[in-house]
C-alpha cells in the first residue's frame, strides 16, 4: 500500500464516487478509512470510532469476525473462482444455497440464484417475475408496482421501481410500465393522515386503486422494502404489509420483498417478511449476507414461481439470464460462514433488544433539540430527521447535516447523513454501551450544528 501522503494528495483525485458530485469530492475529500476492528473504524489520521453506519447497512457482525476471514483464505487457496453457468458448479454455491432455502423456509423461499449485490437482486427478481406471467401464459402481465420514496438499486430495473427523483432523473428514461403509490409514511404523506394503521389502509387502497387502473392482467408485480432504508427508515404500520399480500393475492400480483437491507437481522427479526408476517413470492438478499465481507447477493425464489419455471418446457423456462460472478466460491465460503455467526450469535435477538435501547434516547433528544423533526427506529435501523422549522417540517440545509456529522464524529462516532437525515445502521453485535455512545454523539452533533 502506497503511504499515507499519497493517498491524502490523490484522494478523490482519479476515482469517482457513488453518489457524488466528483467536483465536490474533490474539495471535500471522503474520509480514507483503514483499518476496522470489533465494531470500530480507524482512519488515515489514526482516529478510531465506533461505526453506527455498519460499513453501509451491512456490516453486522463487525469487522473481526474470524471466521469469515478464515471461510475466504481457505476457499482462496483452494478455488478462487469457477463459473456456474450450466455445466459446472462449486461446492459453497451448492451449501449457500441450501442453507439459505432452509434459512428462509418460514418466508416459503425454495430456491436461490446468485448475484453480485443488491442491484443485481433486484434486476433478477424483476426479470424472474416477468418470465414467471411468460410461462404462465400471460404475457401482457409486464408492469411494475413500487413505493414512492423505496430504493432498489442502481440498475435499469432497480432506477425504474425507485422511488426518489435523486436516483431517477439524471438517467431517465427508465423502464416503462413502472408505477409508484404513496408510502404509509406517518410524518410525510399526502393525505395529512397522522394515524398509522389509518395511513396503512389509505397506502394499501393506493395500491389496489393502482392495479385496478393499470388492469390487473397487466401487473406482473409489486415491489417494497419492508422497511424502507434510504428513504429514511419508514417503518409502515404492521398491518401494512399483510394487507398488500392480501391485495397481491386478489389480483395474482406477485410480492417482492427487497431484503437488502431487512434480511439477516437488522429490524430485529430475521426478515422484514417474516417480522410482518407475509410470504412473498420473491426476496432480493445482499449485504449483510456475507457481512459486507464479499460482494455477494441472491434472489430467493419461493415454490409457486420455481414450480412454475421449473416444470415449463418449452424456452420460457429456462433462466436466460447470470452473472460471471454468480455462485462465487469465495462469496458463498464467505456468505455460510456469515450465516453460521448471524444464527449462532442470534443476533437479530441483539438487534431487538438494543432499539429499545436506542429509540428513547432518539427521543429525549427529539426532545431536547428543535432540529430533530421526527424519530423512526425498528430494530437496529434508525434515523433523526433534521428540519430547520419544526411546525413547516421544511428539511434542514446541506451545511446544518454536514456540521451533526462532523461533530459526532468528533465525539468519536461515525454516523450517515442523506439528505435531511441521520442514519444509523451499526453493527448487530453492539453492546448498550455503544448504543449510549452512539446517542451521546448525535447529541453532540446537534449541539455543534
Ligand atoms: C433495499 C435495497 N435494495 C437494493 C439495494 C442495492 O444494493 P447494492 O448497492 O448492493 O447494489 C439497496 C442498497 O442500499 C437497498 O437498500
Amino acid at each position: 500500500m502506497r503511504d499515507a501522503t499519497f493517498l491524502a494528495e490523490q484522494n478523490a483525485k482519479a476515482i469517482w464516487h457513488p453518489m457524488a458530485h466528483p467536483g465536490e469530492l474533490r474539495n471535500h475529500p471522503p474520509r480514507v478509512i483503514m483499518k476496522g476492528e470489533g465494531v470500530t473504524i480507524t482512519d488515515l489520521e489514526g482516529r478510531t470510532v465506533l461505526d453506527a453506519v455498519g460499513g453501509l447497512w451491512n456490516v453486522n457482525l463487525g469487522y473481526s469476525c474470524e471466521p469469515i476471514k478464515k471461510a475466504i483464505a481457505e476457499q482462496l487457496a483452494a478455488l478462487p473462482y469457477y463459473s456456474g453457468f450450466k455445466g459446472t458448479t462449486t461446492g459453497p454455491a451448492i451449501e449457500l444455497s441450501h442453507a439459505l432455502c432452509r434459512f428462509f423456509e418460514p418466508e416459503g423461499m425454495v430456491r436461490a440464484f446468485f448475484t453480485s449485490g443488491g442491484s443485481d437482486s433486484v434486476e433478477t427478481v424483476l426479470r424472474l417475475a416477468r418470465q414467471y406471467w411468460k410461462v404462465r401464459g400471460q404475457h401482457d402481465r409486464t408492469k411494475f408496482i413500487a413505493l414512492k420514496r423505496g430504493y432498489h438499486g442502481t440498475h435499469f430495473g432497480g432506477a425504474s421501481v425507485n422511488g426518489n427523483a435523486t436516483f431517477r432523473r439524471n438517467y431517465e428514461p427508465l423502464l416503462p410500465g413502472c408505477f409508484h403509490i404513496a408510502p404509509p409514511h406517518v410524518y410525510r404523506n399526502p393525505f395529512g393522515e397522522t394515524d398509522a394503521r389509518k395511513l396503512a389502509v389509505l397506502s394499501a387502497k393506493a395500491l389496489e386503486d393502482e392495479i385496478a387502473f393499470q388492469g390487473p392482467d397487466t401487473v406482473a408485480a409489486f415491489i417494497m422494502e419492508p422497511v424502507l432504508g434510504a428513504a429514511g427508515v419508514v417503518v409502515p404500520h404492521e398491518s401494512f404489509m399483510p394487507m398488500v399480500r392480501e391485495i397481491c393475492d386478489r389480483y395474482e400480483v406477485l410480492l417482492i420483498s427487497d431484503e437488502v437491507i431487512t434480511g439477516f437481522g437488522r429490524t430485529g427479526e430475521w426478515s422484514g417478511a417474516r417480522l410482518w408476517k407475509v410470504r412473498p413470492d420473491m426476496m432480493c438478499l445482499a449485504k449483510a449476507i456475507t457481512s459486507g465481507y464479499f460482494p455477494l447477493g441472491a434472489a430467493m425464489v419461493g415454490a409457486k414461481v420455481a414450480q412454475a419455471i421449473e416444470s415449463n418446457q418449452d424456452s420460457f423456462g429456462s433462466i436466460g439470464h447470470g452473472y460471471t460472478y454468480s455462485g462465487h466460491p469465495v462469496g458463498c465460503a464467505a456468505g455460510i460462514a456469515a450465516l453460521e455467526e448471524t444464527e449462532r450469535l442470534k443476533v437479530h435477538e441483539n438487534a431487538a433488544a438494543r432499539g429499545r435501547e436506542l429509540r428513547p434516547m432518539l427521543e429525549e433528544i427529539r426532545a431536547r433539540h428543535e432540529l430533530v423533526g421526527d424519530v423512526r427506529v425498528q430494530g437496529l435501523m434508525a434515523a433523526l430527521e433534521i428540519v430547520s422549522d419544526r411546525a413547516a417540517k421544511t428539511a434542514a440545509p446541506a451545511e446544518t447535516m454536514t456540521k451533526i456529522q462532523n461533530g459526532a464524529y468528533a465525539a468519536g462516532v461515525m454516523i450517515r447523513v442523506s439528505g435531511c437525515n441521520i442514519i444509523l445502521s451499526p453493527p448487530l453485535v453492539i453492546t448498550p454501551a455503544d448504543v449510549a455512545k452512539i446517542a451521546e454523539a448525535i447529541d453532540a452533533g446537534l449541539r455543534a450544528a
